[in-house]
């Protein structure tokens, strides 16, 4: 951003990549002065996962009055507004799609620019909301429903990925082995607290532990359902599977941490809402000399703060009120 770019005023966030409605009040320093999420838990809850078509369904209902009582709130009005940063992918594109054209629908209202932001971005930006820092050069391990991936980050905006998934993200396989042992949906945080019932008893590859940066967890998770089928007690194979997941991406951590100086490590996403993780994380960081910034819990799993505080790195990038923000739905478009 160049330095005569005022900082001043709100961003508003939208989110709307998968099934949370969500708009968010944030300044420049990364304070959230207001938040509303839409939940469709509900929605998606009889079908085990996110049936795509009804999330889009239940974002057009949501967005605006999510919107509205997000300004509301904070006691302003959409032409008080600095710009609007809305999610442009990765995401369901039906739903990306909600926010996106209520964001440029509103731009034009407000005459206010729209700046379209990386979703991925967001996440490695959710660690400095609420008065937070990043230490750069920082480690990113973001572990996200959708993806799973290491990064070097020098700066909140000069990121290079060093390893990613070949197959399911970690997310995937929580909410995967949720269904199958039946714990509904959302199955990750389920996962999660009955693991911490169980015992890790149950022998459980580390699949591409030994191997460079990259992850795969599709194995594991095969490996979880003929554990199951042998009859494994649903605590323990939950307990085993959380350690096999956790020690799995500590070494990568690790490994990544060996290879460069990093002054921090930062772990982003959906499963960074995980307290073991964020212990296990705690220790490796003392092991290895790093700073552990992470997000505050409710800042971990998706939200439009972190889209945000986000869209003021793009602030020299506006489109005019209006324009549609190009979609962006690979990695590589970090
Ligand atoms: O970042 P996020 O909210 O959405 C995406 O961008 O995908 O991440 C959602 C993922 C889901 O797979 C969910 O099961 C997982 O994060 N998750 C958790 C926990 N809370 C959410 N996984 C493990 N432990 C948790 N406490
Ligand atoms: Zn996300």
């Amino acid at each position: 951003m160049s330095p005569q770019t005022p900082r001043d005023g709100l961003i508003l966030g939208v989110e709307t990549s998968c099934d949370d409605t969500a708009a968010a009040l944030v300044d420049a320093e990364g304070r959230v002065i207001a938040s509303v999420v839409a939940s469709q838990t509900e929605i998606h809850a009889e079908f085990g996962g996110v049936y795509p078509e009804l999330a889009s369904r239940a974002h057009v209902a949501t967005i605006v009055p999510t919107i509205d009582k997000t300004l509301t709130s904070a006691g302003i009005t959409g032409q008080d507004l600095r710009a609007i940063a809305v999610t442009r992918g990765p995401g369901l594109i039906g739903s990306l799609l909600v926010g996106l054209n209520t964001a440029a629908g509103l731009s034009i209202g407000w005459d206010v620019p729209v700046l379209g932001v990386n979703h991925l971005r967001g996440h490695l930006r959710s660690p400095e909301l609420d008065g937070g820092e990043i230490t750069y050069p920082a480690l990113a391990l973001l572990v996200s429903g959708g993806h799973t991936l290491l990064a070097r980050m020098d700066a909140s905006d000069k990121i290079t990925v060093l390893g990613t998934t070949r197959d399911d993200s970690v997310g995937e396989a929580f909410d995967k082995v949720g269904r199958m042992l039946d714990l509904g949906y959302p199955g990750g945080p389920a996962v999660d607290r009955l693991a911490a019932t169980g015992q890790p008893t149950i022998d459980l590859p580390r699949p591409m532990i030994r191997d460079g940066l990259d992850f795969s967890f599709s194995g594991l998770k095969t490996a979880v359902a003929h554990a199951l089928a042998k009859g494994a007690a649903p605590a323990d194979l939950a307990s085993s599977f959380v350690e096999a997941c956790f020690e799995v991406l500590m070494t990568k951590c690790r490994r990544a941490l060996s290879q460069r100086p990093y002054r921090s490590l930062i772990i982003v996403g959906g499963v960074a809402a995980s307290i073991p993780l964020r212990a296990q994380a705690s220790d490796l960081c003392e092991e290895m000399g790093a700073t552990l910034n992470l997000p505050p819990l409710k800042w971990a799993t998706d939200n439009a703060a972190m889209i945000a505080l986000t869209g003021w790195d793009y602030l020299d990038l506006a489109n005019p009120p209006g324009t549609l923000p190009e979609v962006r739905l690979k990695v590589s478009e970090l």
